[in-house]
């Protein structure tokens, strides 16, 4: 028998189409994509998450010479988030990435490891994180939880 899951996620034309607050993000993680630290993949990465008490955090991906040892912007930040504010709720992700120094249009979706991560932080706010992922410019995809980007999900109620 075969079955279907349906995902939800909105398109958003331009950066003019976002709220203030969206813009404000947008723009945090365009800035701090800057200084990511990718010398080895030429790929930068920025994120801006947005707090329940206004706080904006932002983070970029970090690499290494030992690839796997580097980590990418998403989690980089909500690890630094969850540490330091361990009990305050993250409201929404911005993610921004592309080619270092070369003009792309085409949105860059969290990886398959920061969309795990994400779920958790989800399950132990026990609120959905609207995520919302782009390319320096052009359009941006939006969801209101990450479980639209993670069908299937394997999370802490399975143990
Ligand atoms: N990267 C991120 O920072 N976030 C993602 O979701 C995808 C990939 C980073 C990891 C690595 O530093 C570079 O992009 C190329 O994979």
């Amino acid at each position: 028998m075969e079955k279907e899951i349906k995902i939800q996620f909105d398109v958003i034309p331009n950066y003019n189409q976002l709220s203030d607050i969206e813009k404000t993000l947008f723009e945090k993680a365009k800035t701090i994509r800057e200084q990511a630290y990718a010398k080895y993949s030429n790929f930068a990465v920025g994120c801006a998450l947005l707090l329940e008490n206004g706080e904006i955090i932002t983070g970029s991906n970090q690499e290494n010479a030992a690839y796997p040892s580097g980590l990418c912007a998403e989690r980089t930040t909500i690890f630094w988030t969850s540490a330091n504010y361990p009990d305050v709720k993250i409201k929404k992700i911005f993610v921004i990435g592309g080619p270092k120094d070369i003009a792309s249009s085409v949105p860059i979706p969290p990886c398959g490891g920061c969309r795990q991560a994400i779920l958790e932080y989800e399950a132990k706010q026990k609120e959905v994180i609207e995520i919302y992922f782009a390319a320096p410019d052009g359009e941006i995809i939006k969801t209101k939880s990450v479980r639209d980007l993670l069908p299937f999900s394997f999370d802490g109620s399975f143990l």
